[in-house]
Protein backbone atom coordinates (compact mmCIF):
# COMPACT_ATOMS: atom_id res chain seq x y z
CA UNK A 1 0.00 0.00 0.00
CA UNK A 2 1.47 3.27 -0.81
CA UNK A 3 1.09 6.25 1.48
CA UNK A 4 -1.70 7.57 2.46
CA UNK A 5 -1.87 11.67 3.73
CA UNK A 6 -4.47 12.72 5.74
CA UNK A 7 -5.50 15.38 2.87
CA UNK A 8 -5.04 15.70 -0.39
CA UNK A 9 -5.44 18.23 -3.68
CA UNK A 10 -7.38 16.61 -6.79
CA UNK A 11 -5.85 18.68 -9.63
CA UNK A 12 -7.46 17.46 -12.77
CA UNK A 13 -6.89 17.69 -16.91
CA UNK A 14 -9.49 20.34 -16.97
CA UNK A 15 -7.21 22.63 -13.80
CA UNK A 16 -4.33 21.92 -15.97
CA UNK A 17 -5.72 23.63 -18.91
CA UNK A 18 -7.35 26.21 -17.23
CA UNK A 19 -3.99 27.31 -16.05
CA UNK A 20 -1.79 26.67 -18.88
CA UNK A 21 -4.52 28.91 -20.68
CA UNK A 22 -3.80 31.95 -18.67
CA UNK A 23 -0.36 32.20 -18.30
CA UNK A 24 -0.40 32.61 -22.20
CA UNK A 25 -3.29 35.34 -22.03
CA UNK A 26 -2.57 39.43 -21.42
CA UNK A 27 -2.99 39.08 -17.49
CA UNK A 28 -1.40 37.10 -15.11
CA UNK A 29 -2.11 38.92 -12.46
CA UNK A 30 -5.21 41.81 -11.67
CA UNK A 31 -7.30 40.59 -14.91
CA UNK A 32 -10.24 39.45 -15.67
CA UNK A 33 -10.07 36.07 -13.78
CA UNK A 34 -9.79 37.59 -10.48
CA UNK A 35 -13.56 38.97 -11.01
CA UNK A 36 -14.90 35.88 -12.56
CA UNK A 37 -13.82 33.63 -9.82
CA UNK A 38 -14.97 35.86 -7.23
CA UNK A 39 -18.15 36.30 -8.78
CA UNK A 40 -18.48 32.59 -8.99
CA UNK A 41 -18.05 31.95 -5.46
CA UNK A 42 -20.36 34.56 -4.17
CA UNK A 43 -22.87 33.08 -6.47
CA UNK A 44 -21.84 29.21 -5.04
CA UNK A 45 -22.37 30.00 -1.31
CA UNK A 46 -25.03 32.78 -2.01
CA UNK A 47 -23.30 35.82 -0.72
CA UNK A 48 -23.57 39.40 -2.42
CA UNK A 49 -19.55 39.80 -2.52
CA UNK A 50 -16.19 38.61 -2.54
CA UNK A 51 -13.02 39.50 -2.26
CA UNK A 52 -10.19 37.08 -3.42
CA UNK A 53 -7.15 37.41 -1.73
CA UNK A 54 -3.63 35.87 -1.63
CA UNK A 55 -4.54 33.55 1.54
CA UNK A 56 -7.23 32.87 4.69
CA UNK A 57 -5.20 34.89 6.81
CA UNK A 58 -4.44 37.66 4.75
CA UNK A 59 -8.46 37.28 4.11
CA UNK A 60 -8.88 37.25 8.03
CA UNK A 61 -6.63 40.30 8.84
CA UNK A 62 -8.68 42.40 6.39
CA UNK A 63 -11.69 41.33 8.13
CA UNK A 64 -10.90 42.63 11.61
CA UNK A 65 -9.61 45.60 9.98
CA UNK A 66 -12.67 46.14 7.90
CA UNK A 67 -14.72 45.91 10.97
CA UNK A 68 -12.56 48.39 12.63
CA UNK A 69 -10.58 46.02 15.22
CA UNK A 70 -8.48 48.52 17.14
CA UNK A 71 -5.55 48.18 19.48
CA UNK A 72 -6.57 46.68 23.12
CA UNK A 73 -9.95 45.63 21.49
CA UNK A 74 -10.96 42.07 22.57
CA UNK A 75 -12.35 39.41 20.06
CA UNK A 76 -13.25 35.78 20.89
CA UNK A 77 -12.19 32.65 19.05
CA UNK A 78 -11.71 28.77 19.87
CA UNK A 79 -8.54 27.21 20.34
CA UNK A 80 -9.23 24.18 18.55
CA UNK A 81 -8.17 25.94 15.21
CA UNK A 82 -5.61 26.87 12.73
CA UNK A 83 -3.36 29.81 14.53
CA UNK A 84 -4.98 32.01 12.10
CA UNK A 85 -7.87 32.59 13.50
CA UNK A 86 -6.44 33.87 16.73
CA UNK A 87 -3.46 35.81 15.31
CA UNK A 88 -5.44 37.69 12.66
CA UNK A 89 -6.83 40.04 15.81
CA UNK A 90 -3.19 39.89 17.06
CA UNK A 91 -2.07 41.71 13.53
CA UNK A 92 -4.43 44.48 14.66
CA UNK A 93 -3.21 45.09 18.20
CA UNK A 94 -6.47 43.11 19.34
CA UNK A 95 -6.81 40.93 22.77
CA UNK A 96 -7.65 37.04 21.74
CA UNK A 97 -10.04 35.64 24.60
CA UNK A 98 -10.92 31.99 24.01
CA UNK A 99 -13.90 30.36 25.05
CA UNK A 100 -14.64 26.97 25.52
CA UNK A 101 -15.59 24.04 22.64
CA UNK A 102 -18.52 21.67 22.50
CA UNK A 103 -16.96 18.25 23.40
CA UNK A 104 -19.29 16.85 20.40
CA UNK A 105 -18.95 18.96 17.57
CA UNK A 106 -15.70 20.24 18.78
CA UNK A 107 -16.78 23.45 17.71
CA UNK A 108 -17.02 27.03 19.71
CA UNK A 109 -19.17 26.12 22.24
CA UNK A 110 -22.18 28.80 22.29
CA UNK A 111 -22.80 28.39 26.11
CA UNK A 112 -19.25 29.44 27.20
CA UNK A 113 -19.04 31.78 24.67
CA UNK A 114 -21.66 33.86 26.55
CA UNK A 115 -20.75 33.02 30.37
CA UNK A 116 -17.34 34.38 28.64
CA UNK A 117 -19.29 37.66 27.67
CA UNK A 118 -21.74 37.91 29.95
CA UNK A 119 -18.76 37.59 32.78
CA UNK A 120 -17.70 41.15 31.12
CA UNK A 121 -19.40 44.58 31.56
CA UNK A 122 -21.20 46.01 28.07
CA UNK A 123 -18.50 46.53 25.47
CA UNK A 124 -15.98 45.05 26.81
CA UNK A 125 -15.77 41.93 23.35
CA UNK A 126 -16.30 43.99 19.60
CA UNK A 127 -16.62 40.85 17.98
CA UNK A 128 -16.76 36.84 17.69
CA UNK A 129 -15.01 34.80 15.04
CA UNK A 130 -16.51 30.91 15.24
CA UNK A 131 -14.50 28.19 13.12
CA UNK A 132 -16.50 25.72 11.19
CA UNK A 133 -14.33 23.23 12.62
CA UNK A 134 -13.35 19.76 10.16
CA UNK A 135 -16.10 21.20 7.86
CA UNK A 136 -18.72 21.07 10.43
CA UNK A 137 -21.38 24.93 10.23
CA UNK A 138 -21.76 26.56 13.03
CA UNK A 139 -25.32 27.23 14.36
CA UNK A 140 -24.63 30.89 13.35
CA UNK A 141 -28.56 31.82 14.10
CA UNK A 142 -27.57 31.44 17.68
CA UNK A 143 -24.47 33.31 17.54
CA UNK A 144 -25.82 35.79 15.59
CA UNK A 145 -28.43 36.18 18.63
CA UNK A 146 -25.95 36.45 21.19
CA UNK A 147 -23.75 38.69 19.05
CA UNK A 148 -26.71 41.25 18.29
CA UNK A 149 -27.73 41.35 22.94
CA UNK A 150 -24.32 42.58 22.83
CA UNK A 151 -23.12 44.93 20.16
CA UNK A 152 -20.58 42.09 18.34
CA UNK A 153 -19.58 41.20 15.35
CA UNK A 154 -19.13 37.87 13.77
CA UNK A 155 -16.34 36.90 11.38
CA UNK A 156 -17.07 32.87 10.66
CA UNK A 157 -13.84 31.48 9.96
CA UNK A 158 -15.26 29.17 6.88
CA UNK A 159 -11.46 27.78 5.58
CA UNK A 160 -12.95 24.19 6.53
CA UNK A 161 -16.50 24.66 4.98
CA UNK A 162 -17.25 25.65 1.42
CA UNK A 163 -20.23 23.41 0.64
CA UNK A 164 -21.17 23.16 4.23
CA UNK A 165 -24.72 23.97 5.57
CA UNK A 166 -26.69 24.29 8.36
CA UNK A 167 -30.22 25.02 8.88
CA UNK A 168 -32.41 27.89 10.35
CA UNK A 169 -35.37 27.60 12.86
CA UNK A 170 -37.35 28.80 9.96
CA UNK A 171 -35.95 25.77 7.99
CA UNK A 172 -34.09 27.94 5.45
CA UNK A 173 -30.33 25.73 4.61
CA UNK A 174 -27.47 28.48 5.36
CA UNK A 175 -24.31 27.83 3.51
CA UNK A 176 -21.20 28.82 5.50
CA UNK A 177 -20.25 32.55 4.16
CA UNK A 178 -23.43 33.00 2.59
CA UNK A 179 -23.10 36.71 5.26
CA UNK A 180 -26.95 35.91 6.20
CA UNK A 181 -25.89 35.74 10.01
CA UNK A 182 -21.70 36.36 10.05
CA UNK A 183 -20.56 39.70 9.10
CA UNK A 184 -17.84 38.20 6.78
CA UNK A 185 -16.90 34.72 5.87
CA UNK A 186 -13.23 33.48 5.15
CA UNK A 187 -12.37 30.35 3.06
CA UNK A 188 -8.64 29.08 2.07
CA UNK A 189 -7.38 27.73 -0.84
CA UNK A 190 -4.88 26.16 0.76
CA UNK A 191 -3.93 22.08 -1.21
CA UNK A 192 -5.15 20.21 1.90
CA UNK A 193 -8.41 22.10 1.19
CA UNK A 194 -11.37 21.76 -0.95
CA UNK A 195 -10.53 24.31 -3.61
CA UNK A 196 -6.90 24.08 -4.34
CA UNK A 197 -4.76 27.39 -5.32
CA UNK A 198 -1.56 26.65 -4.34
CA UNK A 199 -2.17 29.17 -1.81
CA UNK A 200 -5.47 31.42 -2.03
CA UNK A 201 -8.16 32.43 -0.31
CA UNK A 202 -11.61 34.33 -0.21
CA UNK A 203 -13.48 36.82 1.75
CA UNK A 204 -17.45 37.06 1.36
CA UNK A 205 -19.85 39.64 2.85
CA UNK A 206 -23.05 41.10 2.02
CA UNK A 207 -22.21 44.27 3.07
CA UNK A 208 -20.99 46.83 0.15
CA UNK A 209 -19.19 48.78 2.76
CA UNK A 210 -17.48 45.90 4.47
CA UNK A 211 -16.94 45.08 0.47
CA UNK A 212 -15.79 47.76 -0.18
CA UNK A 213 -12.82 48.54 2.46
CA UNK A 214 -12.03 44.70 2.05
CA UNK A 215 -11.23 45.89 -1.72
CA UNK A 216 -9.39 48.89 -0.95
CA UNK A 217 -7.17 47.00 1.84
CA UNK A 218 -6.58 44.26 -0.49
CA UNK A 219 -4.88 46.28 -2.79
CA UNK A 220 -2.58 49.38 -0.96
CA UNK A 221 -6.06 51.31 -0.08
CA UNK A 222 -5.41 52.74 -3.99
CA UNK A 223 -8.18 53.66 -5.46
CA UNK A 224 -9.67 55.73 -9.05
CA UNK A 225 -12.71 56.19 -7.82
CA UNK A 226 -13.77 58.97 -5.23
CA UNK A 227 -10.67 60.79 -5.80
CA UNK A 228 -10.04 64.49 -4.50
CA UNK A 229 -8.20 65.47 -7.24
CA UNK A 230 -7.26 63.80 -10.92
CA UNK A 231 -4.70 64.73 -13.00
CA UNK A 232 -5.24 62.52 -15.51
CA UNK A 233 -5.79 58.90 -17.26
CA UNK A 234 -2.72 57.50 -14.91
CA UNK A 235 -4.07 59.13 -11.62
CA UNK A 236 -4.41 57.25 -8.40
CA UNK A 237 -5.08 58.08 -4.70
CA UNK A 238 -3.82 56.24 -2.13
CA UNK A 239 -6.88 57.14 1.06
CA UNK A 240 -5.37 54.62 3.00
CA UNK A 241 -2.59 52.15 4.41
CA UNK A 242 -3.56 48.87 2.47
CA UNK A 243 -1.71 46.01 1.77
CA UNK A 244 -0.66 43.83 -1.50
CA UNK A 245 -2.91 40.73 -0.58
CA UNK A 246 -3.68 39.79 -3.71
CA UNK A 247 -4.59 36.62 -5.50
CA UNK A 248 -3.36 36.43 -9.38
CA UNK A 249 -5.42 35.53 -12.68
CA UNK A 250 -2.95 32.11 -12.63
CA UNK A 251 -4.63 31.04 -9.06
CA UNK A 252 -8.02 32.23 -9.93
CA UNK A 253 -8.23 29.92 -12.68
CA UNK A 254 -7.62 26.99 -10.63
CA UNK A 255 -9.97 27.94 -8.31
CA UNK A 256 -12.51 28.53 -10.89
CA UNK A 257 -12.17 24.90 -12.38
CA UNK A 258 -11.62 23.58 -8.76
CA UNK A 259 -15.04 25.20 -7.28
CA UNK A 260 -16.80 23.90 -10.28
CA UNK A 261 -16.60 20.41 -9.08
CA UNK A 262 -16.55 21.30 -4.57
CA UNK A 263 -19.92 19.57 -4.59
CA UNK A 264 -18.88 16.68 -6.12
CA UNK A 265 -15.97 16.45 -3.89
CA UNK A 266 -17.79 17.33 -0.70
CA UNK A 267 -20.00 14.71 -1.64
CA UNK A 268 -17.59 11.71 -1.62
CA UNK A 269 -15.86 13.30 1.21
CA UNK A 270 -19.71 12.98 3.02
CA UNK A 271 -19.39 9.17 1.57
CA UNK A 272 -16.22 8.39 2.83
CA UNK A 273 -17.22 9.84 6.30
CA UNK A 274 -20.54 7.80 6.60
CA UNK A 275 -18.08 4.30 6.07
CA UNK A 276 -15.74 5.61 8.76
CA UNK A 277 -19.29 6.06 11.14
CA UNK A 278 -20.24 2.74 9.92
CA UNK A 279 -17.07 1.21 10.89
CA UNK A 280 -16.62 3.21 14.14
CA UNK A 281 -20.02 3.66 15.58
CA UNK A 282 -20.19 2.56 19.28
CA UNK A 283 -16.21 1.34 19.03
CA UNK A 284 -14.53 5.04 18.32
CA UNK A 285 -16.03 8.55 19.18
CA UNK A 286 -16.14 10.80 15.95
CA UNK A 287 -17.52 14.71 15.74
CA UNK A 288 -20.97 15.02 16.34
CA UNK A 289 -23.44 16.09 13.34
CA UNK A 290 -26.56 18.11 14.58
CA UNK A 291 -29.83 17.50 12.70
CA UNK A 292 -29.80 20.02 9.47
CA UNK A 293 -26.24 19.97 9.07
CA UNK A 294 -24.15 19.29 5.91
CA UNK A 295 -20.38 18.64 7.49
CA UNK A 296 -17.86 19.63 4.06
CA UNK A 297 -15.52 17.46 5.83
CA UNK A 298 -12.54 18.92 5.34
CA UNK A 299 -11.39 16.48 7.61
CA UNK A 300 -12.44 13.22 9.73
CA UNK A 301 -11.47 13.48 13.39
CA UNK A 302 -11.67 10.51 15.62
CA UNK A 303 -11.08 10.63 19.50
CA UNK A 304 -8.72 7.62 21.24
CA UNK A 305 -7.82 7.36 24.63
CA UNK A 306 -4.05 6.29 23.60
CA UNK A 307 -3.79 9.18 20.14
CA UNK A 308 0.35 8.92 20.27
CA UNK A 309 0.20 5.32 20.31
CA UNK A 310 -1.94 5.13 17.24
CA UNK A 311 -0.86 8.01 15.30
CA UNK A 312 2.73 6.00 15.91
CA UNK A 313 1.19 2.64 14.81
CA UNK A 314 -0.27 4.49 11.90
CA UNK A 315 2.89 5.90 10.34
CA UNK A 316 4.58 2.45 10.85
CA UNK A 317 1.86 1.21 8.16
CA UNK A 318 2.39 4.33 5.72
CA UNK A 319 -0.76 6.15 7.03
CA UNK A 320 -0.24 9.71 7.89
CA UNK A 321 -2.70 11.03 9.83
CA UNK A 322 -2.37 14.43 11.59
CA UNK A 323 -3.50 15.84 14.71
CA UNK A 324 -5.97 19.02 14.57
CA UNK A 325 -5.02 21.12 16.62
CA UNK A 326 -2.75 21.34 19.08
CA UNK A 327 -4.95 24.12 21.48
CA UNK A 328 -4.11 27.86 20.01
CA UNK A 329 -3.45 28.47 23.83
CA UNK A 330 -0.88 26.73 24.24
CA UNK A 331 1.14 27.70 21.25
CA UNK A 332 4.52 29.34 22.92
CA UNK A 333 3.43 32.67 21.50
CA UNK A 334 0.28 32.72 23.08
CA UNK A 335 1.71 31.04 26.48
CA UNK A 336 3.91 34.31 26.69
CA UNK A 337 1.75 36.70 26.04
CA UNK A 338 -0.42 34.79 29.37
CA UNK A 339 -2.81 32.53 27.89
CA UNK A 340 -0.91 29.16 29.24
CA UNK A 341 -3.35 28.84 32.18
CA UNK A 342 -6.72 29.94 30.55
CA UNK A 343 -9.65 27.22 32.04
CA UNK A 344 -10.58 25.67 28.73
CA UNK A 345 -10.61 21.86 29.94
CA UNK A 346 -13.35 20.28 26.70
CA UNK A 347 -10.47 22.01 24.20
CA UNK A 348 -7.46 20.03 26.21
CA UNK A 349 -9.11 16.95 26.73
CA UNK A 350 -10.37 16.68 23.19
CA UNK A 351 -6.55 17.46 21.93
CA UNK A 352 -5.39 14.24 24.18
CA UNK A 353 -7.38 12.46 22.09
CA UNK A 354 -7.86 13.67 18.70
CA UNK A 355 -6.39 12.54 15.40
CA UNK A 356 -7.62 12.90 12.44
CA UNK A 357 -7.73 10.32 9.72
CA UNK A 358 -7.64 10.57 6.48
CA UNK A 359 -9.93 12.68 4.00
CA UNK A 360 -9.77 13.54 0.46
CA UNK A 361 -12.09 13.13 -2.78
CA UNK A 362 -9.40 10.75 -4.33
CA UNK A 363 -9.03 8.09 -1.39
CA UNK A 364 -10.12 4.80 -2.94
CA UNK A 365 -12.29 2.50 -1.22
CA UNK A 366 -9.30 0.41 -0.44
CA UNK A 367 -7.26 2.85 1.09
CA UNK A 368 -10.22 3.67 3.32
CA UNK A 369 -10.30 -0.08 4.17
CA UNK A 370 -6.73 -0.32 5.00
CA UNK A 371 -7.05 3.05 7.48
CA UNK A 372 -10.27 1.52 9.53
CA UNK A 373 -8.63 -2.05 9.52
CA UNK A 374 -5.13 -0.75 11.20
CA UNK A 375 -7.32 1.43 13.43
CA UNK A 376 -9.83 -0.93 14.84
CA UNK A 377 -6.82 -3.30 15.03
CA UNK A 378 -4.95 -1.33 16.92
CA UNK A 379 -7.40 -0.25 19.38
CA UNK A 380 -9.09 -3.68 19.64
CA UNK A 381 -5.89 -5.95 19.02
C1 LIG B 1 -9.42 27.28 10.34
C2 LIG B 1 -8.36 27.95 9.52
N1 LIG B 1 -8.32 29.28 9.46
C3 LIG B 1 -7.40 29.93 8.72
C4 LIG B 1 -6.44 29.25 8.02
C5 LIG B 1 -5.42 30.00 7.23
O1 LIG B 1 -5.49 29.67 5.89
P1 LIG B 1 -4.32 30.04 4.86
O2 LIG B 1 -3.30 28.95 4.96
O3 LIG B 1 -5.00 30.07 3.53
O4 LIG B 1 -3.77 31.36 5.26
C6 LIG B 1 -6.43 27.85 8.04
C7 LIG B 1 -5.41 27.10 7.30
O5 LIG B 1 -5.01 26.02 7.64
C8 LIG B 1 -7.40 27.19 8.83
O6 LIG B 1 -7.42 25.85 8.89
Amino acid sequence: MQSIPYGRQNIEQDDIDAVVKTLTADFLTQGPKVKEFEDRFAEYVGSKYAVAVNNATSGLHLSVLALGLKEGERVITTSITFAASANCIRYAGGEVWFADIDPDTYLLSLESTKKLIESKPKGFFKGIIPVDFAGLPVDLEDFRALANEHDLWIIEDACHAPGGFFTDSKGDKQMCGNGNYADIGVFSFHPVKHIACGEGGMVTTNSESLYKKLSSLRTHGITKENMSENHGGWFYEMQELGFNYRLTDIQCALGITQLAKNNKGVARRNEIANTYKQAFNGKVKYQNLPEGTYNAHHLFVVEVEDRKGLYDFLRTHNIFAQIHYIPVHTLPYYKEIGYGSADLSNAETYYSKCISLPMFPSLTDDEQAFVIEKVLSYIYG
